[in-house]
């Protein structure tokens, strides 16, 4: 089998530790790029010499040049700023719609068969950003959000449990604010909805926990998370790379779909080798359709401002 490419831009914390677990699974071959000279050939270096220790043989390299990104089967597009104490993602918009901007126009000259995976936050006016820049089929551009946020519900609800994580599946709707719609009808223990294992005011708490899970960790780290985003980043390239099918909340391009038309915004969507394969409709109540819409309308509310 030919080998498999993955060039993540932005060899921050978020962009270094996915590229660290992609090759610890040998999903893939790695590029890290980034305008800071020396950081990307550095880290890159570093996780290529724990190779031989930790038995994985897939290359790592490190960049300033998107010539080196070419023919990418993924680009993960990390670059930008993070939050700070005190700032909302939707703080980092004019900052890293530049950002964004740019660097999608290199992908496209080097990588003009890749699917993008953008990090970058405000997640879902960066996603639409490289959806309008690129001009790639919706399919090929995707959102991490969802994936990262319903990993902290999951989180959560075994802590609160005292049950493994593996029981635990949970769905997390709508944009990555504040206005996110953690669903918890459709989030279970080993089957079982949450709703008739816990009281509702202990499933708000956890889910409000779950919607300022970014934040909580800003507060300690005076920046944004890193381990667990690279996670949800490699889950998605996992299901990418091998084509697994996988049912997955990420922002996807909807028109139409949950009455929402022309927007990035995070649903359930099947992801496999061809990118977003299908965008799922479940059934929400009017309760829940009508948080997803007001989630809708604060991405919008970005995209408008910068005109994407
Ligand atoms: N091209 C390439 N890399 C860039 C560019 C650019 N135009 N601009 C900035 N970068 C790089 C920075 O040099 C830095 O190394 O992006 C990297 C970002 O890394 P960190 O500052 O460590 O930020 P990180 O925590 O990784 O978060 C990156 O992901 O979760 C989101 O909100 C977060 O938007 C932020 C992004």
């Amino acid at each position: 089998m030919a080998r498999r490419k993955v060039s993540i831009v932005g060899a921050g914390n978020v962009g270094a530790t996915a590229g660290q677990r992609i090759v610890d699974q040998e999903l893939a071959d790695v590029v890290l790029i980034d305008i800071i000279e020396g950081v990307p050939q550095g880290k890159a270096l570093d996780l290529a010499e724990s190779g031989p220790i930790e038995g994985y043989d897939c290359r790592i390299s490190g960049t300033n040049n998107y010539r080196d990104t070419a023919n990418s089967d993924i680009v993960v597009i990390t670059a930008g700023i993070p939050r700070k104490p005190g700032m909302s993602r939707d703080d980092l918009l004019k900052t890293n719609y530049g950002i964004v901007k740019s660097v999608t126009e290199e992908v496209v000259k080097n990588s003009p068969n890749g699917i993008i995976i953008v990090v970058s936050n405000p997640l879902d006016a960066m996603v639409q950003t490289a959806f309008r820049v690129s001009r790639f089929p919706k399919q090929r551009v995707v959102g991490m959000a969802g994936v990262l946020d319903s990993a902290r519900f999951r989180a959560f609800i075994a802590m609160e449990l005292n049950v493994s994580v593996e029981n635990i599946h949970a769905f997390v709707l709508g944009g990555h604010g504040d206005s996110m719609v953690p669903l918890p009808r459709y989030s279970t223990v080993a089957g079982i909805p949450i709703t008739e294992l816990l009281p509702k005011e202990t499933i708000d708490r956890l889910a409000q926990r779950a919607r300022d899970g970014g934040a909580e960790i800003v507060s300690y780290l005076k920046t944004s998370a890193w381990y667990a985003p690279a996670s949800a980043i490699v889950e998605m390239v996992d299901a990418i790379l091998n084509d697994r099918k996988k049912i997955l909340p990420c922002a996807a391009y909807l028109e139409g779909e949950y009455g929402i038309n022309g927007l990035y915004v995070g649903v359930p969507v099947k992801l496999g080798e061809k990118g977003v394969e299908q965008v799922i409709e479940i059934n929400l109540t009017l309760e829940e359709r009508a948080a997803l819409h007001k989630s809708a309308a604060a991405v919008k509310e970005l995209t408008d401002i910068i005109g994407v």
